[in-house]
Formats: structure tokens, sequence, C-alpha cells
């Protein structure tokens, strides 16, 4: 667990919406991905912030839409469950959301995928600084 990140505290995934933050993937790109909560252990789950239909995030901003343990995505409705991504429904039936890997620890949501680097709260536009500002970088 040394490479994990503390992103959140649990009691900042609300039981209707996400937390947002923003990670760098492998090859640099800035990547929107949601916190979500969810009835199976550890309760949280996080996924990339884009429909598998078209260009569209889920949380823009104001949280994502979770009603009954399913995301829905505000474009064309499609909904998504917060557990296991996957949606069966809609434009977008048949898709699973890309997974992030991360671990709850003391109440504390922590990032443990390694193909992913934590860079702050929010979406992209959100942080304060351009790229290549911080040193998350890693090969
Ligand atoms: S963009 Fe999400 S269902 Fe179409």
């Amino acid at each position: 667990m040394s490479d994990a990140t503390a992103i959140a505290d649990r009691s900042e995934v609300p039981a209707g919406g996400s937390h947002r933050f923003t990670a760098e993937d492998a090859f640099g790109n800035e990547t929107e991905v949601i916190l979500v909560p969810c009835e199976e252990d550890p309760g949280v789950r996080a996924w990339v912030n884009n429909c598998t239909h078209e260009d569209q995030r889920f949380d823009t901003g104001r949280g994502a839409a979770i009603r009954d343990g399913e995301i829905i995505c505000p474009r064309h409705g499609s909904m998504f469950d917060a557990c296991s991504g996957e949606c069966d429904n809609g434009e977008a039936s048949g898709t699973a959301l890309p997974g992030v890997e991360i671990a709850v620890e003391d109440d504390t949501v922590l990032l443990t995928d390694e193909h992913y680097d934590y860079l702050h709260d929010g979406g992209v536009n959100d942080g304060d600084d351009g790229p290549g500002s911080t040193s998350h970088v890693s090969f």
C-alpha cells in the first residue's frame, strides 16, 4: 500500500451523488474519476467520469445523479450499476464503465490503482496549475 494516495474521506461520498477528482493516467492524460456509494464492501467505487455511449460526464460539478444504486447518464438516461459499472439499458446497454482501483482504510478512500496518479479534487479544469507542474509522473 505504499503507493496509495489518500483522496477523500468516506463522508465526502454522498449517498445520492458523487465525489469527483482528477487523476493522471500513464500517458499523462488528465482523467476525471468519480467516487460513488455502493452497498457492497468497501462501500465506495471509483469510475471514470464519462458515459460509455458518448462524451458525456456524469458529474459536471454538482455530483452525479444516483438513484437506487445506479448512476444515471444526464444525456440519454442510461443507468449504470454503481457497484459493477455495468449498464443493461438504453443507449449504453451492454457496456461497462472503466473502473479505477481504490481501497478504504480507517474511513479514508485511497487511490491504489497503479495506472493513475492523483492530481487534485474536482474536475480537470479545477486545478490551479497546468500539466507538468507536479511530480506525479511515473513510468
Ligand atoms: S451519452 Fe450516456 S446514454 Fe448517451
